[in-house]
């Protein structure tokens, strides 16, 4: 059994952080506005929890309504069979009693009702359970009477939720903790979402096989449900990690991925294209929509000028008719698209008749050749989502102006209502997020593809070496601000720095170019190696092979700055004094170096700690290091901006070198550090006469 216990706990925390994430985008819209635990703490029912919401200002105080609350505010934390669960959750007062005659009958009739079950409701885990047993677990009186032993299967089920769920128990003791308040407090720095959501939700996240992108967020007592991602264009980029989008569909799924989300539900809007086309045909019944054969252009210069288009008040009839030409592909039917009847000149251009339905006969990539009309963007998505129950979309500020065209859909339509959250995208310095300019960038061949390293993508930031953990860090700590900010990468790369320094093997690279050979007199008389770990602090990476002789190598720039005779440290192994130093006059270059080996010499008192390899005892790994540049020269571009004229052309930087032997080792994606030379992801792992390539990733210091 345990074999399976791991993964449900992985799985809740990976709710736990999507939830968390998806909250804080929504959370300057989010009816709750905090979550207080006022005394001990809610698993066990002693003390209270309140949340509070916005606008009525309601307020829920105590355990069974604030798990309900919650069950009912975050349906996928419930388990299958919600009303049951919600009717055991009624009782939880009941069980947590201290009046033992008050307390026994209620004892007794869970024990009957567990004869023939392992779990409270269903065949699963759920919020019945760990809140039940939450509140045995808080009560004495109750736990005294499981010791006993005569309730056979109550105290079965309260020992195998007990093993069931090794987190419940971490959970009871991190709740159990007077430090509690100070510690969501000091939580609460830098983040604008409620921290302490979290600490309920990993009591209550208990949803099985749902993770949660199309995820479902409750205001009303009808439930919400949002979708993800909901813009379509391109690959993902870092400023998407608010937002996403459609048709690089696999590429977006892939992104997700990479950011450790995982969806519940793909659907595509081509799944619903009979009831899109359905949708047109009521709409245009209705007098709602109308056919326009109006050449592009006019149709632009008349939406701009606020004209109506001659066809606008064609009847329905007629419009049925060209729509149906529309379907049949035919040259008449080529030239007419189905308009919205919203207005003609409105203020916002977004409401000035936009067009719903255009034929098009080139090749669908899901629907093949079955359709040749589709729906427009605006028209599917209000649709779609009403269909598909998404009560919340998100997207960005920018597509302000079509939500009352959204909304218009809805009501003419008499769809359930969908409510738009708006968030501000974020802005990254020297950075270009706009999918046109990318898309040129990657046409150009300006950069290798969407996966460039120099590329503000999500695939592009993960190939230089960002981990999700800090990606999503950075995301939770800027919060979900509505002002559009620009951030410098400096900030994000600080706290990549933080997650990957603990968990990166150290070894050693020496440039290629000019590299300096040195004879150590007194050193070993023969090669030999000796066991090194490969981080001094973190063990788990286990131990590599360091290799000693009289005959290493050091980089020019570190032998042209010693002097005859002075003492150096040759890092991780000991002091030496440089005796003889030949130089090329012509180049001034270093050309050979003898050292003589000084182990008594003290390390912390030489100014020169150098890194070095030695040539024998092990075989050098050829390797090439790679820094990047921005693309761009300025820190923001604006629309009058001319692309070209700011991008930096010059934003690779590649340098031969030799890795010491263990890292022949590394498997690509690895994140390693080279000393005195910073951190790396390996894009390509060595291979026999291929060098292993390794991209810089940046830890935020200003070069
Ligand atoms: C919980 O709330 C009740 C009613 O507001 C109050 O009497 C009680 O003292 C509170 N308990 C704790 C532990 O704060
Ligand atoms: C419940 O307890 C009885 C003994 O009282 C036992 O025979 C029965 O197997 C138990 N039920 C389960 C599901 O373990
Ligand atoms: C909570 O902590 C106190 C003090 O550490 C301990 O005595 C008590 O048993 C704990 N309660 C639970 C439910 O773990
Ligand atoms: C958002 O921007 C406005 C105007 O630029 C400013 O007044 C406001 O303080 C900003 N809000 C936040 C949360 O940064
Ligand atoms: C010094 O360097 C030059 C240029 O690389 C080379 O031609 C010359 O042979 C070198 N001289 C010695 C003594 O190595």
């Amino acid at each position: 059994m345990s074999a399976t216990l791991a993964p449900r706990s992985r799985f809740i925390w990976s709710v736990l952080i999507d939830m968390e994430l998806i909250l804080s985008l929504l959370s300057s819209r989010s009816p709750i506005i905090d979550i207080v635990f006022e005394g001990n703490n809610v698993l066990t029912g002693a003390g209270n929890f309140t949340i509070r919401f916005q606008g009525d200002g309601k307020s829920v105080t105590g355990a069974a309504p604030i798990i309900q609350e919650l069950c009912a505010y975050f349906p996928f934390l419930a388990g299958k069979d919600s009303k049951a669960e919600k009717l055991w959750i009624s009782q939880l007062e009941s069980f947590q009693t201290l009046d033992f005659k008050t307390l026994d009958p209620v004892l007794q009739r869970l024990n009957t009702h567990l004869i023939l079950r392992s779990f409270i409701t269903g065949h699963s885990l759920s919020t019945a359970d760990i809140t039940i047993w939450g509140a045995l677990r808080g009560n004495r009186v109750a736990v005294a009477a499981l010791k006993k032993g005569t309730l056979v299967n109550l105290t079965r089920w309260y020992k195998f939720i007990e093993e069931l769920c090794p987190w419940a128990m971490l959970a009871v003791e991190s709740l159990n903790a007077t430090t509690r308040e100070k510690k969501l407090a000091k939580a609460k720095d830098g983040a604008n979402y409620d921290i302490a959501l979290k600490v309920s939700l990993e009591v209550f996240c208990l949803s099985d096989n749902k993770q949660l992108t199309r995820g479902i967020i409750e205001n009303t007592e009808n439930g919400v449900v949002t979708r993800f991602p909901p813009e379509p264009s391109g690959y993902l980029h870092i400023g998407h990690a608010k937002a996403a989008l459609l048709e690089f569909q696999d590429a977006i799924l892939e992104d997700l991925a990479l950011m450790g989300i995982h969806p519940d539900k793909v659907s595509y809007t081509s799944d619903y294209f009979d009831h899109l086309h359905d949708y047109c045909v009521r709409i245009i019944q209705s007098g709602n929509a109308y056919a326009d054969d109006t050449d592009k252009v006019t149709m632009k210069d008349q939406r701009w000028d606020g004209l109506p288009s001659q066809h606008r008040d064609l009847c329905p009839d007629e419009s049925l008719a060209h729509f149906a030409e529309m379907k049949k592909g035919t040259p008449e039917g080529l030239r007419w698209c189905i308009r919205a009847k919203i207005s003609v000149d409105d203020t916002n251009k977004a409401m000035r008749d936009p067009v719903i339905y255009r034929c098009n006969p080139a090749h669908h990539h899901r629907t093949c050749d079955s359709w040749v009309i589709y729906p427009t963007y605006d028209f599917a998505c209000p649709i779609v989502d009403s269909i598909e129950g998404v009560t919340h979309a998100l997207r960005s500020i920018e597509y302000r102006d079509r939500n009352p065209q959204y909304q218009w859909m809805l009501d003419t339509l008499g769809l359930r209502t969908v409510q738009v959250w708006d968030f501000a995208r974020m802005n990254f310095i020297r950075t270009l997020l706009s999918k046109r300019k990318l898309t040129k960038l990657v046409e150009s061949g300006v950069v290798w593809g969407w996966d460039d390293p120099r590329f503000p993508t999500v695939r592009g930031i993960r190939r230089r070496g960002m981990t999700i953990p800090a990606l999503r860090e950075f995301i939770l700590k800027q919060g979900p601000s509505k002002n559009v900010t620009l951030f410098d990468w400096a900030l994000i790369w600080a706290t990549n720095k933080k997650h990957i320094d603990p968990i990166a093997s150290r070894y050693t690279a020496i440039e290629t170019e000019d590299c300096v050979e040195a004879t150590v007199t007194g050193g070993p008389v023969t090669p030999y190696t000796e066991k090194r770990q490969k981080h001094a602090k973190n063990t788990a990476l286990g131990e590599k092979d360091v290799a000693f002789s009289s005959s290493v190598i050091l980089e020019q720039v570190d032998a042209q700055s010693f002097q005859e005779n002075e003492e150096i440290t040759l890092m991780n192994w000991g002091n030496v004094i440089v005796r003889k130093i030949a130089t090329n006059i012509s180049t001034g270059k270093v050309t050979h170096l003898e050292l003589e080996l000084h182990l008594a010499g003290d390390v912390k008192k030489t100014n020169k700690k150098v890194t070095w390899l030695s040539t024998e005892g092990h075989s050098l790994v050829p390797i090439e290091l790679v820094d990047f540049d921005y693309l761009l020269k300025k820190d923001s571009l604006n629309k009058e901006h001319v692309l070209e004229e700011f991008l930096n052309f010059n934003t690779e930087f590649r340098v031969d070198a030799l890795a010491e032997s263990s890292v022949s080792n590394v498997q690509v994606g690895d994140i390693i550090h080279f000393d005195r030379k910073g951190f790396y992801r390996v894009d390509q792992a060595p291979a026999a006469g291929v060098p292993g390539i390794f991209f810089n990733i940046p830890t935020g210091k200003q070069k």
